[in-house]
């Protein structure tokens, strides 16, 4: 069965869903983009997810096409439209059509398209191995830019080592993985990078850091060096569709005993029970 997608206040089968090559999102990557997880018919994290959006469309001057409740609407029809158990979905926002000029033209109506897949997870609890690549990318990279050339040729040398994601060093500090945040755990003491322009501002990681405090499992928003990432009792990647992956290997090293450590067995725990809360409020409610 062919997915529905929507594209500019329609609901569409995939094959049926086309956009001019004038898009300025083909000629020029000039548009952001969104991934939710929807687990068990609970948009997760939906208001971090457009606040977000929102924060990337304003950063390069592209009006909010939507509010809150209309996204909702949108992405309840799709799910609905879908089925499946878990879902992931993929806005993404583009300036419109234009001629192919770099300025602005303000009356370019933004194409605005959404699609969901069965979210499909991974069983990731053995860990995974991991690279460390300078980060080649730009200074913005707390905007969700569908311009993501550098991270396909980073996610693209993990893979041709057999390592299933970069983890990124700028001028000798830990900035993110390629399509991922960073956090490493050294003497008890959970640690990742301050949100700045040098990484994305991670809802997973956000969620995270926020449950951990929660819990009394200190944990710090500051500067890792490459050193301190090598010397880690463990490592951890978040993102929204794979959650809290532990690094067992980096550069072909075993990260701390080479196994996924005590602590992520507790972050998950943490992470999964706030899911399953999650879960039973919207049962609550409906
Ligand atoms: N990427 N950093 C980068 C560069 C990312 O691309 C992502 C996620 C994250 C994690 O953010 P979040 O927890 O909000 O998913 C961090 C998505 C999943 C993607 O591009 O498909």
């Amino acid at each position: 069965m062919s997915s529905i997608v929507y594209l500019n206040g329609l609901y569409l089968p995939i094959e049926e869903a086309k956009i001019s090559v004038l898009d300025r999102g083909f000629t020029f990557g000039d548009g952001v983009y969104e991934v939710i997880p929807v687990y068990h018919g609970n948009i997760f994290r939906l208001k971090e997810h457009i606040e977000r959006l929102n924060n990337s469309l304003d950063e390069i001057y592209i009006d909010r096409p939507h509010n809150m409740a209309q996204w909702q609407e949108i992405l309840r029809e799709l799910i609905n439209r879908n089925p499946a158990e878990d879902h992931s979905l993929y806005i993404q926002v583009t300036r419109g059509v234009s001629e192919r000029d770099h300025a602005i033209e303000t009356t370019a109506r933004q194409t605005v398209f959404a699609m969901s897949k069965p979210l499909l997870k991974k069983d990731y609890s053995a860990g995974i191995t991991a690279i460390v690549e300078e980060d080649i990318r730009w200074k913005y990279c707390h905007i969700k830019a569908i311009t993501l050339l550098p991270s396909v040729i980073l996610r693209h040398k993990a893979r041709q080592t057999g390592a299933t994601e970069a983890l990124l060093v700028k001028d000798g500090f830990v900035t993110e993985g390629a399509a991922s945040n960073v956090f490493i755990v050294k003497d008890g003491v959970v640690k990742t990078p301050p949100k700045d322009g040098n990484l994305l501002p991670g809802i997973t990681r956000d969620l995270l850091v926020e449950l951990l405090l929660e819990s009394e499992i200190p944990c710090e928003e500051v500067t890792i060096t490459d050193k301190e990432l090598k010397q880690a009792d463990e490592i951890w990647i978040t993102s929204s569709t794979w959650e809290i992956v532990p690094v067992v290997k980096l550069d072909a090293e075993p990260v701390g005993t080479g196994k996924p450590g005590e602590v992520w067995q507790q972050a998950i725990k943490i992470y999964q029970a706030f899911k399953d809360r999650m879960a039973n409020d919207i049962c609550d409610q409906s």
